[in-house]
């Protein structure tokens, strides 16, 4: 039977178990989007997993929702980027870039350029604060994208594949998920627009595809890996009762592209599930929300899925491998200090003492 301990070879990468850490942004970059050598310590200690997928990484100052998260568009931040590659490298595990643009999940004080969110609609969001250097703010309504603004977009996304695989990434994973931009122009509440990306599900889907195919071309469709959540209503996105065709449209269109993997945020559609796994002929990685660690395994001994990806149980264990392998016991995730900015509850989790 295969377990999570069997290797997997991954687009052009030989992981040395099945299990990677989801991505998770933590907030420790500098206040230019530069990774930092603590970010260097976090991620080599969590090696023992298979793949990292690293936090969410804007391609553009504009792409920026939150205070202090790693961008990867200018040489500094690839800089930073190559100190994290070479740790995680050395000590045997691989890793691929997030990258995510916040669309409309941002404010003016978070971003490099104070500009307003762009978005593909000028839909607010409803009822929603986020932490700003200047304390707690609503998020503004954001500024509709141009049509001819779209193919910008796709070269920013295109720019920072070659720039991951620059700084020494293994790839990058398209961060269509969640609520932010990608997955707002998929969700037909946030994207109202009447040009050829809103409308139809083929509009709402052609932006995702033409990344896809933008950041294949660009770095090779094996070192491509996209995240997709269908209606987990992340960030005020209501994907309606048609969702599951919306899905197995995108994923119809993004299977011929050779991707190196499909990243799939189960919430529980066994039937979108099982076609997802029947369909996508590519690694399929799944992830469980708030899954116990005694289950951790099962989708792959099941054969639903090639990878799984955890995440608060990474953050909190950095050496979950090893305690998952034994049945040790496990560290619990302390959520103050997710995106606290500091080095406590960011490193100093302890690893098992042997
Ligand atoms: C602190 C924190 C930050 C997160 N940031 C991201 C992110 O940047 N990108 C993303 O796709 N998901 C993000 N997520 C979602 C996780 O990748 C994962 O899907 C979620 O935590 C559920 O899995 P788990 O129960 O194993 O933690 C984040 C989750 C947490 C706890």
């Amino acid at each position: 039977m295969t377990t999570v301990w069997d290797s997997f070879v991954l687009g052009q990468v030989e992981l040395k178990n099945r299990l990677a850490m989801a991505p998770m942004t933590r907030n420790r970059a500098t206040v230019g989007g530069v990774p930092t050598d603590l970010m260097v310590d976090y991620y080599r200690q969590r090696s023992g997993l298979g793949l990292l997928i690293t936090e969410g990484t804007q391609p553009s100052a504009e792409g920026q929702g939150y205070m202090l998260t790693p961008g990867i568009y200018n040489d500094a931040q690839i800089a930073g980027w190559s100190k994290v590659a070479d740790a995680v490298h050395a000590e045997g595990s691989a890793l691929f870039i997030q990258v995510m643009h916040a669309g409309r999940i941002s404010h003016p004080d978070n971003t490099q350029d104070g500009t307003l969110p762009a978005a593909p609609s000028a839909v607010k969001p409803e009822v929603h604060e986020m932490n700003t250097a200047n304390g707690p703010q609503e998020i503004p309504t954001p500024r509709e994208l141009a049509t001819d603004e779209i193919p910008r977009i796709v070269e920013e996304f295109r720019t920072a594949a070659r720039s991951a695989v620059a700084a020494g990434a293994d790839g990058i994973e398209l961060h269509s998920a969640n609520g932010y931009l990608l997955h707002q122009f998929l969700s037909p509440n946030t994207n109202l627009r009447s040009d050829s990306y809103g409308g139809s599900v083929e509009n709402r889907a052609r932006l995702i595809v033409e990344i896809a195919k933008a950041a294949a071309e660009e770095i090779g469709g094996d070192r491509v890996g996209i995240r997709l959540s269908p209606n987990n209503g992340a960030g005020g996105t209501v994907e309606g009762p048609d969702y599951a065709d919306t899905y197995r449209h995108l994923v119809g269109e993004l299977a011929p592209l050779g991707l190196a993997y499909l990243h799939l945020m189960h919430i529980g559609d066994q039937e979108l599930l099982s076609w997802v796994r029947a369909n996508w002929p590519q690694a399929l990685i799944i992830n469980r929300p708030g899954r116990d660690a005694a289950e951790v395994g099962a989708d792959v001994s099941a054969g639903v899925a090639d990878l799984e990806s955890v995440g608060q149980l990474a953050l909190s264990n950095p050496d979950l491998a090893d305690r998952l392998k034994v049945g040790g016991p496990l560290n619990a995730a302390d959520p103050a200090t997710f995106f606290a900015g500091a080095e406590r509850g960011y490193i100093d989790y302890p690893a098992l003492v042997s």
